[in-house]
């Protein structure tokens, strides 16, 4: 195993750090695989791009809004206040989303594409009729989302039901109710452009190769007890 790796391991999901006046600012996490353990699902070049540019960029302007949110508050200034909205929801959320999307995928050589086995895999058959079936649905969505944004399989916590939604920009799909994310796929254009150009559907049918359903089955257990 690739020294990356096992450094990864260690740091993953912790991604954030308090600052000497107590205000809290997020870092990068390590992926938890190489740039080219996707391959040829999804390219090293692409996942570095995305990893080290676009997830850090919404890192970095979601720490300068959280940062100019705290001077407004501090002054008691309210218009300041409710401008910043917007660049905390859009970057902070895309540092939510991207975390969680790093997670939901591995290497083929880790399991990446197995289907998802126990609990999970029993709510799949029951609320969609079949795996394939979800995929088909997720794809299908995934596809339609009209510009940026991202396909998700959620669970309910008040119905206990899984759901498929998509979710336009970078909002999380917490914005959508009470669900929780199990598996996430990133359909903006930076996601998978260098190497399926505008075929967004030919994405679509490859990143199941490198899903990671134990991850997905991991998070339904915790939350569905
Ligand atoms: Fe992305």
């Amino acid at each position: 195993m690739a020294l990356r790796s096992l450094v990864s391991r260690k740091t993953l999901g912790v991604g954030l750090k308090l600052q000497f006046r107590g205000l809290q600012t997020f870092t990068l996490p390590d992926l938890p695989y190489d740039y080219g353990a996707l391959e040829p699902a999804i390219s090293g070049e692409i996942m570095q791009l995305h990893h080290q540019k676009h997830h850090q960029t919404y890192i970095t302007n979601y720490n300068k809004s959280l940062e100019q949110l705290h001077h407004a508050m501090e002054k008691g200034d309210s218009s300041a206040v409710v401008k910043l909205q917007s660049a905390i929801k859009f970057n902070g959320g895309g540092h939510v989303n991207h975390s969680i999307f790093w997670k939901n995928l591995t290497p083929v050589q880790e399991g990446g594409g197995e289907p998802p086995h126990g609990n999970l895999g029993w709510a799949i058959d029951e609320d969609f009729g079949s795996l394939d079936s979800l995929i088909k649905k997720m794809s299908t969505e995934g596809a339609a989302v009209q510009g940026s944004g991202w396909v998700w399989l959620g669970l309910d916590k008040e119905s206990k039901k899984l759901v498929v939604e998509t979710t336009e920009n970078q909002d999380p799909l917490v914005t959508k109710g009470p669900l929780v994310p199990l598996l996430g796929v990133d359909v903006w254009e930076h996601a998978y452009y260098l190497q399926y150009k505008n075929v967004r559907p030919d994405y679509l049918k490859n990143i199941w190769k490198v899903m990671n359903w134990k991850y997905a089955g991991e998070v339904y257990d915790k939350e569905s007890s």
